[in-house]
């Protein structure tokens, strides 16, 4: 049962814990229909799902709240929504349904009137409900078409009750001014500003339009209408909420028009129903942009060209089926990209469905919107949407290459680059700035999983620019031998790379020393000490450093390959001499020199980064040291919900290590489970052979298993968070920051890559999968550089690792490559490991 958070005071902390663990589950998956189906309203938070696969985007939550916006959830915000706000989940898509003095919402929220039933579908870039109440059934289906700027809300009304029923039905949005950062703070003006239009039964919102926006947004509706009201404060009621609409209350809309304030959108339909009968109506919200000289239809008035081409097409159910079935079609031809049939229905439903699926919307949104990313702090991270793509560039790689020319071309002359960008202007953002040394090699990372995927090395010979100047331009190529050789030109006194102001971890921030706060961990003090060194970056050096050669080769360059060969043996070298421990890789030095991650700490001994990505790129692995520090991964940072970060965890802050001691114990940075690095120790030990060990780390984290502790975990149970807490907070196995992480990524390389093991190598696919003892046979079809790949692995001994025989077409190939073959379609693969 859901636990409301009032009671948690009569408990006492371990009856508390001691609930938790009564496992209890608020849905189910539906693998069929590609959907997870919850069961009731009241999760634990709200469980969400991203509707838009291009430009228009939806964020809703199982009780239809969310909000919309075009490209940029700062700046082109389409509806408000409230974060940190009580009651949970404020704002959304609203459907009132009044029948006699009952006034309920298909979604339960925002009235929260009990329903007779409830169930919403989160579907792959689409949500229903269905529910009911007093003998009426209200089924909605919302989802953002693939090719327009416009979300779609069908409802479908149903008399199950053997008297004839004369109901009302309203809908609600409101508005956000535009800019959702100026929206929520800048009152003096926006209180003045709102303008509508109402044409119909449609609304338009064009705030600002009579100045410097050439854009509008649209609600309206395929039928005609009995009221409406544009103002939030006659359709609400001073006083009042969206939880008791006074118009839907009285039974009429006012017919209000917005005048500065708070512009909202509210239609009010009646509707009479006999017995077993339907009624349905297609919502459209849509964002709606005008040529510069074609603003005006006359002075004042918006050319509603768009809007009206727009509506046009959703006018009947049959054309919202038809765009339903075309985005389903679409999603069915992105997930038939890699298939996997075996006998672990969690592995399949992950890997066939939700992990992809998450990948999408990580690449679409890196970090800017979710329930804890508010849209307006972060845009696109150089670090994050170049692993972003690791996951994503099977799927789409068009989009990825562009993704890497736009992410390169905020990179600086000498390899460094922007932290961030803007996902509108495509431009760094100076706020944040540069000085975090591991971004540039990451795109090294995916630039090499494109050209791994594609075999189109023409990307590397693409002009692109430094910090968006074109004057000063250069080959794809010659920036990923700047982002090389900026690690090689910024080391420490160990020979190991410069952390700056941080590494992959953004809280350890060694050159910061803030003492105030409100200070930014990450912009403050100076960026470039040249000193403190991070074992991070080395391991990745390491590992991209190759990858680097490797296209250096296939451009023909191989001096530069083996320069770069050289460089790497140094690092090897000198993650061997200075960065081991003893039992484990250490994971930095401080302004001071001091080693962070050693035996000879205090606190904070022993760290995942550095040992998951060392091992993964093979250092210490011919040594027997990746194993041994797998191993003390395993004895120190293992807990039941994941592998945490560090051990023993920062008790009290630190001036030299930043944000990390900040957090309290067991959360985020310090000593949380960070989900993003488990797969990087998962991976680690498929390099090193252990099936088992592979898989557990993985079974921890994974969605589809973690489902069972729903109540424990709180956060959707189909997607990936970026935190669960470890073993010294509060309630370990809690989870936060879920949808927007590059956990996403990572798993789904780890699964699809190393355990099941088909990963593309420049030659062709390469497989040799990695798995604990009794997973069985299984089946993966793989879609590559044109072709339809069907492989079947058997594993006649039930061993781990190891490829005896692979047979394609019938013919015996050495090792675990399949020779690519120009224009062939089909291949059949046999694998028989052992
Ligand atoms: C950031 C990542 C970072 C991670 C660990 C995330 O919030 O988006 O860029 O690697 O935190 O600090």
């Amino acid at each position: 049962m859901f636990m409301p958070f009032y009671l948690i005071d009569f408990i006492t902390r371990s009856n508390y814990k001691k609930y938790w663990e009564d496992t209890m589950k608020f849905g189910f998956f539906d693998d069929l229909n590609k959907e997870y189906v919850i069961t009731t309203p009241k999760t634990p938070l709200p469980w969400i799902n991203y509707l838009g696969t291009n430009d228009f985007f939806s964020l809703v939550s199982n009780t239809a709240g969310g909000y919309s916006f075009y490209k940029d959830a700062k700046l082109l915000r389409i509806t408000r929504f409230r974060y940190n706000n009580v009651p949970m989940d404020t704002n959304g898509k609203y459907f009132y349904i009044k029948d006699g003095d009952t006034v309920w919402n298909p979604g339960w929220q925002p009235t929260k009137t009990d329903l007779d039933s409830y169930e919403c579908r989160h579907g792959i870039g689409y949500t229903k409900w269905n529910s009911s109440k007093n003998g009426v059934k209200a089924e909605v289906l919302a989802f953002v078409p693939t090719d327009d700027t416009c979300e779609i809300n069908r409802i479908k009304l149903t008399n199950t009750s053997s008297e004839a029923k004369d109901i009302k039905l309203f809908s609600y949005v409101e508005w956000c001014l535009w800019n959702a950062d100026d929206d929520m703070k800048n009152f003096q003006r926006n209180f003045s500003t709102g303008e509508v239009e109402i044409v119909g039964s449609t609304i338009f919102h064009k705030t600002e339009y009579r100045e410097r926006r050439n854009h509008y947004a649209i609600y309206s509706v395929n039928a005609p209408i009995d009221g409406f009201d544009t103002s939030r404060d006659a359709f609400l009621g001073a006083y009042h909420d969206n939880h008791d609409p006074e118009a839907v209350f009285n039974g009429a809309c006012t017919g209000s028009e917005a005048h500065g304030w708070s512009p909202v959108a509210a239609h009010q339909i009646n509707i009479k129903l006999n017995p077993g009968e339907s009624k349905s109506y297609v919502f459209v919200l849509g964002y709606c942009e005008n040529p510069e000289d074609q603003k005006w239809e006359s002075k004042g008035v918006v050319n509603k060209a768009p809007a009206n081409a727009m509506l046009a097409k959703y006018k009947t159910d049959e054309d919202v089926d038809k765009a339903f079935a075309k985005l389903n079609a679409y999603w069915d031809n992105l997930l038939s990209i890699y298939t996997v049939e075996s006998n672990n229905d969690k592995v399949n439903r992950m890997v066939n469905i939700w992990n992809q699926y998450q990948c999408m919307v990580t690449f679409n949104m890196s970090r800017s919107a979710s329930y804890f990313e508010s849209g307006i702090g972060r845009g696109m991270g150089f670090r994050d949407s170049n692993q972003d793509l690791l996951g994503f560039v099977h799927l789409i790689p068009e989009r990825a290459r562009e993704r890497i020319i736009d992410i390169a071309s905020t990179q600086f002359e000498n390899g460094s680059a922007y932290h961030q960008y803007q996902p509108l202007t495509k431009r760094g953002n100076s706020d944040i700035g540069s000085g975090f040394n591991d971004d540039p090699l990451w795109l090294i990372a995916g630039t090499s999983a494109y050209v791994r995927e594609t075999g189109d090395i023409s990307i590397l010979k693409e002009m692109v620019p430094y910090d968006n100047d074109m004057s000063v331009a250069t080959t794809l190529m010659e920036h990923l031998k700047r982002s090389f050789d900026f690690t090689v030109n910024n080391k420490g006194p160990h020979n190991l790379p410069l952390i700056g102001r941080a590494d992959w971890n953004d809280c350890l921030n060694l050159n910061c020393f803030s003492e105030h706060p409100g200070e930014s961990f990450q912009c403050f003090g100076p960026s470039e000490g040249p000193v403190a060194e991070s074992v991070f970056i080395a391991g990745m050096f390491v590992k991209y450093g190759e990858e680097y050669a490797q296209l250096a080769e296939l451009l023909g360059d191989t001096a530069e390959a083996e320069r770069a060969r050289k460089e790497i043996k140094i690092m090897y070298d000198a993650v061997l001499k200075d960065g081991w421990d003893g039992e484990w890789f250490v994971r930095a030095y401080d302004a001071y020199s001091n080693k962070i991650g050693s035996k000879e700490c205090e606190e904070g001994k022993i760290f995942i980064e550095s040992n998951g990505f060392c091992s993964l790129a093979g250092i210490g692995v011919k040594e027997g040291l990746a194993e041994k520090a797998l191993d003390s991964v395993k004895k120190y940072l293992d807990c039941k919900y994941g592998v945490m970060i560090l051990q023993p965890a920062y008790t009290v802050y630190h001036l030299e290590l930043g944000e990390i001691s900040s957090y309290p114990p067991g959360y985020k940075e310090n000593a949380g489970i960070f989900c993003h690095n488990n797969p990087w120790v998962s991976i680690a030990e498929t390099v090193i052979g252990r099936g088992d060990r592979a898989f557990e780390i993985y079974k921890k984290t994974c969605p589809a298993y973690t489902e069972e502790i729903s109540e424990i975990h709180k956060t959707e149970p189909y997607v990936y968070c970026q935190m669960v807490a470890g073993n010294d907070a509060y309630i370990p196995g809690e989870g936060k920051n879920s949808w927007l992480t590059g956990t996403a990524a990572w798993t789904f390389c780890n699964i699809s890559q190393y355990i099941l093991g088909v990963y593309p190598t420049h030659k062709g696919l390469s497989v040799d999968p990695c798995v604990p003892h009794g997973f069985g046979d299984f089946k993966i079809t793989r879609k590559f550089r044109g072709a339809t790949y069907h492989i079947e692995v058997s594993n006649p001994s039930d061993v781990e690792k190891g490829v005896k025989e692979l047979i394609v077409d019938g013919n015996k190939v050495d090792g675990c490559v399949i020779p690519f073959v120009d224009g062939k379609k089909e291949y059949n693969v046999k694998v028989v490991m052992g």
